[in-house]
C-alpha cells in the first residue's frame, strides 16, 4: 500500500496549513498541525491548553517533551494509516531525532519564502474560528467581511500574528527550526518549493501544484 508520510517545513506564513488542507482533502489523510492541537487546547482551556497559552502568545516554542509526546499518540491513530501530513512539526532537532524512531518519513517539502512577504501574509491573515479555513484581507479575502465563505463562521486575528509576535518567530525559526534544512537535505529527504519569487505569481494552487509534481516523482500517489 502506498503512504504519503510527508512534512511540511517552512518559516510561519510559509503557506504550510494552506497547503496541507489541500492535500488531505484531495488525498483523503489527515493534516496533523501541532499548532493547531495546541490552539484547541488553549481555546477549550484544557490543562494542555493552560500550559502552552503563555508561550504561544509570545512566539516562542512548546517544550520538546511535550510536543513529541502529543504527536506520538496522534500519530497512533488509525486514521494515519495510509498517510499523514506534519504541519508544524518537528521543528527543532531534537524532535526530529525522536520521529525518525519511531517514524519513516517520505519526503520533507521545504517551503522557501523571503521574511518581507511572510510579514506582509501573516499580518493580513485572518483564520474560521469554527472550521479553520484561512483567508487573506487582501489576497485571499472572504465574499462577506469577517465571515467564512465555508462554514459562515466569524474570522478573527490569532495572537501570534501581531508584528512582535512575528518577529519574535522568525528569530525562533532561524535559531531552532532551519537547521532542519540540511538535517534532512543530508538524509535525501527534502524537496524545494518556491513560494514567494517572481515573475511567476504564488498562488495557493500552484503550490499545490508544486507538491503534486513531488509526489508523483517519488511514486507516492
Ligand atoms: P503553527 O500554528 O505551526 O504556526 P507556524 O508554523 O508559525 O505557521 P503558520 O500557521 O503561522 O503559517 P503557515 O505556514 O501554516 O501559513 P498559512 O497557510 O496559514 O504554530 C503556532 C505556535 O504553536 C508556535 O509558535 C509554537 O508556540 C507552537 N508550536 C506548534 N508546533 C510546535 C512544535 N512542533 N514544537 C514546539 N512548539 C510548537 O498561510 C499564511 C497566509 O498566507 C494566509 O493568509 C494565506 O491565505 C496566505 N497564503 C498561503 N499560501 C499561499 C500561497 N501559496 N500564495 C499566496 N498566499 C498564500
Amino acid at each position: 500500500m502506498k503512504t504519503i508520510n510527508i512534512i511540511l517545513l517552512g518559516p510561519p506564513g510559509a503557506g504550510k496549513g494552506t497547503a496541507a488542507k489541500m492535500i488531505a482533502k484531495k488525498y483523503s489523510i489527515p493534516q496533523i498541525s501541532t499548532g493547531d492541537i495546541f490552539r484547541e487546547a488553549v481555546k477549550k482551556q484544557t490543562e494542555l491548553g493552560k500550559r502552552v497559552k503563555t508561550i504561544m502568545e509570545k512566539g516562542e516554542l512548546v517544550p520538546d517533551e511535550l510536543t513529541i509526546s502529543l504527536v506520538k499518540e496522534r500519530l497512533a491513530q488509525p486514521d494515519t494509516e495510509r498517510g499523514y501530513i506534519l504541519d508544524g512539526f518537528p521543528r527543532t532537532v531534537k524532535q526530529a531525532d525522536e520521529l525518525s524512531k519511531f517514524q519513516s518519513i517520505k519526503a520533507v517539502i521545504n517551503f522557501n519564502i523571503s521574511e518581507e512577504e511572510i510579514i506582509r501574509r501573516l499580518s493580513g491573515r485572518r483564520v474560521c474560528k469554527n472550521c479553520g479555513a484561512i483567508y487573506h484581507i487582501t489576497d485571499y479575502p472572504p465574499k462577506k467581511e469577517g465571515i467564512c465563505d465555508k462554514c459562515g463562521g466569524e474570522l478573527y486575528q490569532r495572537d501570534d500574528d501581531k508584528i512582535e509576535a512575528i518577529k519574535k518567530r522568525l528569530v525562533v525559526y532561524n535559531e531552532q527550526t532551519a537547521p532542519l534544512i540540511d538535517y534532512y537535505r543530508e538524509k535525501g529527504l527534502l524537496y524545494d518549493i518556491n513560494m514567494s519569487t517572481p515573475p511567476e505569481k504564488i498562488t495557493p494552487e500552484n503550490s499545490f501544484m508544486q507538491i503534486e509534481e513531488i509526489f508523483k516523482k517519488l511514486d507516492l500517489v
